[in-house]
C-alpha cells in the first residue's frame, strides 16, 4: 500500500479543537517516589511540584517532573481500593493521561463530547493564589484519558493542589525537548475504530498508513496508522497486531497490559548522539541492532551530518524521507512488564516515523521477546 504523507498545514477544515501541544503525561505507578528518582537521575528531569497527604490530597501522591517542554506526572495510590492502585494492579506502571494544552478547556470538552467523545470529567475550575486552571477530559482507548488543560490564567508550578518542589540532587538534563508523538496499541481489528475516533471526535487527520507488509519480519507483523491534529503538534500513531508466524510485540503488550494503552512516547532532542550516550552512562537500556545495519547506511540514507562511527557506537538508527532524515533509537521497556518504552528522536527535516528502520527494530524486539519466552 502507498504511504501517503499529508502536510498538516494543508489541512483546511476548521479546527474545532485547537491544541497548543502536549500539556503533560501522567503515569500511574506502584511507587511514585522511586519512579521520580529514576526520571530525575537517569532521564535528567527536574522535580517541580508535588501533591500528596502533606498538601491535603489523601488518596494519592503525585510528583511533577519537567525537562524543557516535557512534563511528566508520576502518581501512586495510597490504599488498595484507590483507582490508581487498581490501575497499577491490572496494567502495571503505565500511562493514564495524555493531557493536551488548550486555550479553552470548556469548549474542548463541549466540541469533543458533542461529536461522541465519552466524558471523563466535566470542565472543572481549580483555583489557588497563583490563579486558575480549567481541566476537562474524555476517554480514549483502553482506560486511557485525554485531559484538556487551560492554563492561561495560571502562574503556579503545575496546578492548584500541588506545591512547588525542587530536586534534592543536582540534575543534569540530557537534552530532551518535547513530546514528538505518543503511540497507542489497540486490540485486533480495533485500529480503524480509534483512527475514526480521532478524526470524528477530535478533528484529527489521517497522516500515514502502514500495512502489515510495511511492518513485518519473517515472524511477526503489525499495522499502524498515524493521526495528527491540525497544526501537527500532536501526533498519535495507533498500532494493532497482524497475523504472523509468531506472536507480535503488540500481542505481547496486550497480554501484559491487559488492555489497549500507550506503547511508547517519542521524545525529541537536538543532539541524539549526546543525549543517548548520556542516557547510556546513566544506565538506560536500548534495543540492540546488529552492526551490519551500518554497512549499507550511507547508500540507504545518503549524506548526513553525523559521524556514522558515532551512530554505530551508540546504535542509533537513521531513515530518510522526501523532506530530510531522522535519527532514532528505542529504549527497552522501562518497567517490569514489557509494555511502555521510549523513543528518542532527532528530526533533520523528516516528518515521518522511520519506516526504513521498522524491520531492523522489530527483529530487535523479537530477540527480546524470545528472551522473555513470549515470541
Ligand atoms: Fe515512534
Amino acid at each position: 500500500m502507498e504511504n501517503t504523507v499529508i502536510d498538516p498545514k494543508e489541512i483546511t477544515s476548521e479546527d474545532f479543537l485547537p491544541l497548543l501541544g502536549t500539556d503533560h503525561v501522567e503515569f500511574y505507578v506502584g511507587n511514585a517516589k522511586q519512579a521520580a528518582y529514576y526520571y530525575q537521575s537517569a532521564f535528567g528531569f527536574e522535580l517541580v511540584a508535588y501533591a500528596g497527604p502533606e498538601t491535603g490530597i489523601k488518596d494519592r501522591c503525585s510528583y511533577v517532573l519537567q525537562q524543557d517542554k516535557i512534563r511528566f506526572v508520576l502518581t501512586a495510590g495510597m490504599q488498595p481500593e484507590s483507582p490508581v492502585s487498581q490501575h497499577v494492579l491490572k496494567h502495571g506502571d503505565g500511562v493514564k493521561v495524555m493531557a493536551l494544552w488548550v486555550d479553552d478547556a470548556r469548549k474542548a470538552f463541549e466540541e469533543t463530547t458533542k461529536r461522541g467523545g465519552e466524558a471523563f470529567m466535566q470542565p472543572e475550575v481549580l483555583k489557588d493564589d497563583d490563579g486558575e486552571i480549567v481541566v476537562s477530559g474524555i476517554h480514549t482507548y483502553g482506560e486511557t484519558i485525554h485531559k484538556f488543560v487551560e492554563r492561561k490564567n495560571y502562574t503556579g508550578a503545575f496546578m492548584p493542589g500541588f506545591e512547588p518542589r525542587s530536586s534534592q540532587m543536582k540534575i543534569k538534563p540530557v537534552g530532551l525537548k518535547y513530546v514528538d508523538h505518543c503511540v497507542g496499541n489497540v486490540g485486533w481489528g480495533q485500529m480503524n475504530k480509534w483512527v475514526e475516533f480521532y478524526e470524528k471526535v477530535m478533528g484529527f487527520q489521517l497522516l500515514i498508513t502502514f500495512d502489515d507488509e510495511d511492518i513485518s519480519t519473517e515472524y511477526t507483523a503489525l499495522m499502524s496508522k498515524v493521526v495528527s491534529n491540525g497544526n501537527g503538534y500532536v501526533k498519535f500513531p495507533i498500532n494493532e497486531p497482524a497475523e504472523g508466524k509468531k506472536r507480535s510485540q503488540i500481542e505481547e503488550y496486550l497480554d501484559f497490559y491487559h488492555d489497549a494503552g500507550v506503547q511508547h512516547i517519542a521524545i525529541a532532542t537536538d543532539n541524539i548522539i549526546e543525549t543517548v550516550s548520556e542516557l547510556r552512562k546513566r544506565g538506560i537500556d536500548f534495543l540492540y541492532v546488529p552492526d551490519n545495519y551500518y554497512e549499507d547506511l550511507s547508500a540507504r540514507v545518503g549524506e548526513i551530518s553525523e559521524d556514522i562511527a558515532l551512530l554505530k557506537e551508540q546504535n542509533i538508527l537513521v531513515d530518510r524521507d522526501d523532506e530530510g532524515y531522522l535519527l532514532q533509537i528505542f529504549t527497552k521497556p522501562v518497567q517490569d512488564r514489557p509494555t511502555v518504552f521510549y523513543e528518542i528522536i532527532q528530526r533533520r527535516g523528516a516528518k515521518s516515523f522511520g519506516k526504513g528502520n521498522f524491520k531492523a527494530l522489530f527483529e530487535a524486539i523479537e530477540r527480546e521477546q524470545k528472551l522473555r519466552g513470549t515470541l
